[in-house]
């Protein structure tokens, strides 16, 4: 496996973060596979404090979103991947329903610092 190195990177200001959105962001680390692609996550507030995500669903590794800032099921409860519906728990981010129940969406590492929310993959 390849050494990465795990910095801290700044997704929005705090202010931004409120209950109900999800910001998106390209993450300036590297994937290991696919080969130096780009990653993307997300990040939202999960009953108040902030949650991220790789936007990476582990059943095709395609993004979960088609429309910008969508995540969750038609009921509000689930993050859905919008290619075949697995649904993940926001909290979590364990699989419960769908092909790829079981598995999980990948967690980054998130905090406030000072004004901004920062993210960084995790070891
Ligand atoms: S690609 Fe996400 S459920 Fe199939």
């Amino acid at each position: 496996m390849t050494e990465r190195s795990l910095s801290w990177q700044a997704v929005c200001p705090v202010a931004e973060l409120v209950p109900g959105t999800f910001i998106e962001f390209r993450l300036k680390e590297k994937a290991v596979e696919p080969e130096g692609m780009p990653l993307t996550g997300f990040v939202f507030l999960e009953r108040g404090t902030p949650k991220a995500y790789l936007n990476l669903c582990p059943h095709l590794g395609v993004e979960l979103n088609w429309m910008p800032g969508r995540f969750m099921d038609a009921d509000n409860l689930f993050i859905q991947c919008a290619t075949h519906g697995a649904l993940f728990k926001p909290g979590t981010g364990e699989c419960i329903a769908g092909p790829c129940q079981g598995d999980a969406l990948t967690a980054l590492d998130v905090r406030r610092q000072g004004d901004q929310i920062e993210v960084r993959l995790q070891r």
